[in-house]
C-alpha cells in the first residue's frame, strides 16, 4: 500500500487520481472533511469522482503528530511526502519550519522504522542556488545561505535535508523540485490565484522570469521515479521559463479577456509590500503583498529540465496547453 501526504492538496489530489486510476491502494493522511471535498472537485474535471473517491482509505492526522502518524505506516511500502505549509509571510516562518523540516523528519524516521522501499518527496526549485552569472540553473547549482532567503525556501531546503538523511538510512528516495505548478482546482491558493486574478479582470503584470509546470507533468514524473531504479536523485521539473507577463497574456487570451496592461516596476513593489507590511502589523492581517513575493515578481531564473527529460525520456506538455486546459475547467467551474 502507498501512503500519501498532502492529499487534499493541488500536487496530492491530482497524484491521488494518478494512482487511483493505476489501480494502486492509497491510505491518504488528511486534517479535515471539507477539504476533502477539494479532492472530489479535483477527481470531477477527470470524470468519475464518486466511484475514485470510494477507493481511497483517509486516514486523520497532523504530520507533526508522532503519535497520530505511527499507525498510519502500517502495511505501507512507498511513501508520497507531498504535504507542506506554503507562505512568503514571515510571521509563517515558525510553523512553517514546524511542518517543513520537523514533520519531514517524522515522516522520515517512521520511514525507516517501517522498512519503506521509496519515499518520492515534493521539493521545489525554491530549495535549488540561483545562478551567479544569469546562467540556466541546473540541480547542481549550490544554494547560497548569505543570500537573503524567503522562509519557505529555508525550510523546503531543511525538509530535502532530512529525505536525504533517509537515504543514508537505507531508505531509496527521489526529490522532484517542480517550478510554479499550474493545475485545476484550488482558485484561491497558490498558482491558482493567477487564474482568478486574470478572470476578474487584473491589470497589472511584472516582467520576472521562473520556471512553470503543470500538475499533470509533476504527478506523472513522480509516478515514473517512484516506480523506476533510479534513487538518490533530485530532479528540476519546469516545462518552459517564461515571464509573468507572458503567463497572464496566456491566461487572459484562454479566457477571452483583456491581459493585464499595466508595466508594475520594481521601484513599486518594493515600496507596496513596505506598505502592506506596516498595515498588517496594525491590522493583524496577512499582508497582501511580501518582500518575498515582492522580489520573485521582478527577478530573473531560468531553470533545466534536461535530467528529468533524458532520465525518463519524458516530454512536457507546452505551458500554453497547460493554461488552455486549466482555463477551461476554470470557466465550467467559476468560484463564488
Ligand atoms: N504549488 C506550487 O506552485 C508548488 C511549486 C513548487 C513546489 N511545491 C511543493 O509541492 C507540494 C504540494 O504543494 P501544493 O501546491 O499541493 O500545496 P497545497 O495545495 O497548499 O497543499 C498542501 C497540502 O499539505 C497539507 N498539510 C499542510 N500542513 C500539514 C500538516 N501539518 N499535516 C498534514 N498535512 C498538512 C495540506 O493539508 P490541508 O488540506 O489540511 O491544509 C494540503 O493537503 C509542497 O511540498 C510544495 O512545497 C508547490
Amino acid at each position: 500500500m502507498i501512503l500519501v501526504t498532502g492529499g487534499t492538496g493541488l500536487v496530492g489530489a491530482h497524484l491521488l487520481y494518478h494512482l487511483i486510476k493505476n489501480e494502486e491502494k492509497v491510505r491518504v493522511i488528511y486534517r479535515s472533511e471539507e477539504k476533502i471535498e477539494k479532492v472530489k472537485e479535483v477527481f470531477s474535471f477527470y470524470g468519475d469522482a464518486a466511484s475514485f473517491m470510494n477507493n481511497i482509505e483517509w486516514f486523520k492526522a497532523d504530520i507533526t503528530d508522532v503519535p497520530a502518524m505511527i499507525p498510519a505506516f502500517l502495511g505501507i511500502k512507498k511513501v508520497y511526502h507531498c504535504a507542506a505549509f506554503i507562505s512568503f509571510n514571515p510571521k509563517d516562518y515558525r510553523e512553517m519550519r514546524k511542518v517543513n523540516i520537523h514533520g519531514t523528519a517524522i515522516i522520515v524516521n517512521l520511514s525507516i522504522a517501517a522498512k519503506i522501499h521509496k519515499i518520492c518527496f515534493v521539493g521545489s526549485i525554491a530549495s535549488i542556488g540561483n545562478s551567479l552569472n544569469g546562467g540556466v540553473i541546473t540541480e547542481d547549482n549550490e544554494w547560497n545561505s548569505q543570500e537573503d532567503n524567503s522562509g519557505y525556501s529555508i525550510t523546503k531546503l531543511g525538509a530535502e535535508m532530512e529525505i536525504w538523511r533517509a537515504s543514508q538510512e537505507g531508505v531509496s528516495v527521489v526529490i522532484v523540485n517542480p517550478g510554479i505548478i499550474l493545475g485545476s482546482s484550488f482558485w484561491n491558493t497558490g498558482s491558482g490565484k493567477l487564474f482568478y486574478r486574470v478572470y476578474n479582470g487584473f491589470k497589472y503584470y511584472t516582467e520576472g522570469i521562473t520556471g512553470f509546470v503543470g500538475v499533470k507533468d509533476v504527478v506523472k514524473s513522480m509516478v515514473l521515479l517512484m516506480n523506476s531504479e533510479i534513487e538518490n536523485e533530485r530532479f528540476i521539473l519546469v516545462s518552459e521559463n517564461k515571464s509573468f507577463k507572458e503567463i497572464f497574456f496566456l491566461i487572459a487570451v484562454a479566457f477571452g479577456k483583456k491581459p493585464p496592461s499595466k508595466k508594475i516596476k520594481s521601484w513599486q513593489t518594493e515600496f507596496f509590500w513596505r506598505i502592506s507590511s506596516l498595515l498588517s502589523r496594525f491590522t493583524g492581517n496577512a499582508p497582501f503583498l511580501t518582500k518575498y513575493s515582492a522580489r520573485s515578481a521582478h527577478s530573473i531564473s531560468k531553470y533545466s529540465s534536461q535530467k528529468i527529460e533524458k532520465s525518463l525520456n519524458f516530454q512536457f506538455e507546452k505551458i500554453e496547453d497547460v493554461v488552455q486546459e486549466v482555463c477551461e475547467n476554470y470557466r465550467n467551474n467559476v468560484p463564488q
